[in-house]
């Protein structure tokens, strides 16, 4: 399948870069047909632009509520007909009805071993629980909040003199290889979510995989 990725996002967009430069390189088989941001001022926008594809604002304020929201973020995703749709820093709760008609389709990156540190401020979080470990997941995603199904995460050893920002600095360069990696899984078919139940390579996924197993290492990090 020539898979037609619609990427979310709602700021900076270093994910979506990331992203943009795997289908660009053909390490994920497929292309980004649309990138929609929930704020106009996202820098995430222009990134999409440079690389010319179509790039589309949804303002939360132009809604009164979060179902009409969604409503409206479905119609124009729906235009694309997206084989998967990947949040990239898409900082929305997802209606449930949203979340159920694209069950299957949906991935989030988040920076945190989930189940640890859902939400918000999750480096903060790290340093204030004193995690000897932290990293980054990317998940199937469900109505309950960072909740699904996590296919692959990374650890990053935190160290004495790790900050809020050198945290965030440290997680993002794996997140740029961890994303890339699950989307180019799903636009080859080797992932599915079914049943509550994710799939890969055809067998069910009992526990997260990891960036040190070697499948991992052997992708190609983005330059
Ligand atoms: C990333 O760290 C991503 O994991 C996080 O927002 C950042 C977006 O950065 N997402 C979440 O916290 C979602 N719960 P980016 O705009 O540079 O990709």
């Amino acid at each position: 399948m020539n898979c037609q990725i619609v990427v979310l996002i709602s700021g900076r967009g270093s994910n979506l870069g990331a992203l943009i430069e795997a289908c660009k390189k053909k390490r994920i088989p497929g292309q980004i047909s649309a990138v929609i941001s929930s704020r106009e001022q996202a820098p995430g926008l222009w990134l999409a632009k440079d690389a010319q594809i179509p790039a589309l604002v949804l303002k939360t304020g132009d809604y009164n509520s979060r179902a009409s929201y969604d409503q409206a973020l479905s119609r124009l995703i729906d235009q694309y007909s997206p084989n998967l749709i990947a949040l990239a820093g898409f900082m929305r709760i997802l209606s449930p009805p949203f979340v159920h008609q694209y069950a299957g389709r949906l991935l989030n990156i988040h920076p945190s071993r989930l189940p640890k540190h859902r939400g918000l401020n999750t480096h903060q979080k790290v340093l204030q629980a004193g995690d000897a470990t932290h990293g980054a997941s990317v998940h199937f995603v469900t109505p309950e909040l960072d909740g699904g199904p996590v296919i692959l995460q990374s650890t990053l050893h935190v160290q004495a003199d790790h900050t809020e920002k050198s945290l965030a600095a440290d997680i993002l360069k794996q997140e740029h290889i961890l994303y890339p990696k699950v989307v180019s899984w799903f636009c080859q078919q080797r992932l599915r979510f079914e049943n509550e139940q994710v799939f890969f390579d055809g067998q069910p996924l009992k526990a997260p995989m990891q960036i040190e197993d070697t499948a991992i290492k052997s992708f190609p990090s983005p330059e």
